[in-house]
């Protein structure tokens, strides 16, 4: 991976700077994001002793998070965010928090203070306010996960929605008629998201090929508005370039 920069967030008007990385089937995608994850965990751990770390959410991560429960590091250091929730209750197995807990952090004795659950419950209006407080106590994450929606959505940012792109945005932006279920959410806006030191989008599965296709012939889709300074890498199955 490429050493890490310290950035400040591109304006809207720059076009993100992507590296697309092909594997040849999803285990070794898997397998090569667990290595980054462990990579830039050590890295920020000797920096700073501590690694804040902002997980995607819907199905892809989902054994990726299982391979990290038998790995070995100071769960101590962690900080984990999310960069959406869907507006379900706390123990609806719907939620992204309940699949990261349940495939993951429920194995691994991370302090729990320092897993960062997005009270969704609350609804998105008062979630969204809740969490940017929250998001005000880190400046800079160390590594932010994402995936893809087959209409080119990332976190809970949807085509036709507020993608929250200014400079001046709000941290978590709160999302109401969803196009994918349930309609209530609330999302780090892209602003928020950029604000990290590495990026990977993981993209498997051939439902995502249009959403690939449209993204590398620049079609505007809110994954393509995530801009953080050193880039975004993605990693993808070789049947989808
Ligand atoms: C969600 C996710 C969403 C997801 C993509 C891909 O709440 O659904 O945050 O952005 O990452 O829709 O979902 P799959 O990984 O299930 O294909």
């Amino acid at each position: 991976m490429s050493s890490i920069i310290r950035p400040s967030i591109l304006n809207n008007n720059q076009s993100q700077l992507s590296r697309w990385h092909g594997y040849a089937s999803t285990s070794l995608l898997e397998l090569a994001t667990v290595n980054l994850i462990l990579d830039a965990a050590q890295h920020a751990i000797s920096a700073r002793n501590a690694f804040h770390l902002v997980l995607a959410g819907g199905t892809t991560p989902r054994h990726v998070y299982e391979l990290l429960r038998t790995q070995k590091t100071d769960w101590h250091f962690w900080h984990i965010y999310y960069g959406d929730e869907r507006c379900l209750p706390v123990n609806d197995t719907e939620r992204n928090s309940q699949m990261a807990a349940q495939s993951w952090l429920n194995y691994i004795n991370i302090p729990a203070d320092q897993v960062h659950i997005i009270p969704a419950e609350q609804g998105a209006e008062s979630a969204a306010q809740a969490y940017a407080i929250t998001l005000n106590k880190i400046a800079m994450f160390d590594l932010v996960l994402l995936g893809l929606g087959e209409d080119g959505h990332t976190a809970s940012l949807f085509p036709g929605h507020d993608w929250g792109t200014a400079t001046d945005a709000s941290p978590t932006l709160p999302v109401n008629n969803a196009p994918k279920p349930p309609p209530q959410r609330v999302s780090l806006s892209a602003r928020r998201l950029s604000q990290t030191l590495q990026l990977v989008f993981l993209v498997t599965g051939s439902s995502k090929q249009q959403a690939v296709s449209n993204w590398k012939n620049g079609k505007n889709i809110p994954a393509a508005a995530i801009k953080p300074a050193c880039g975004v890498d993605i990693f993808l199955e070789d049947s989808l370039q």
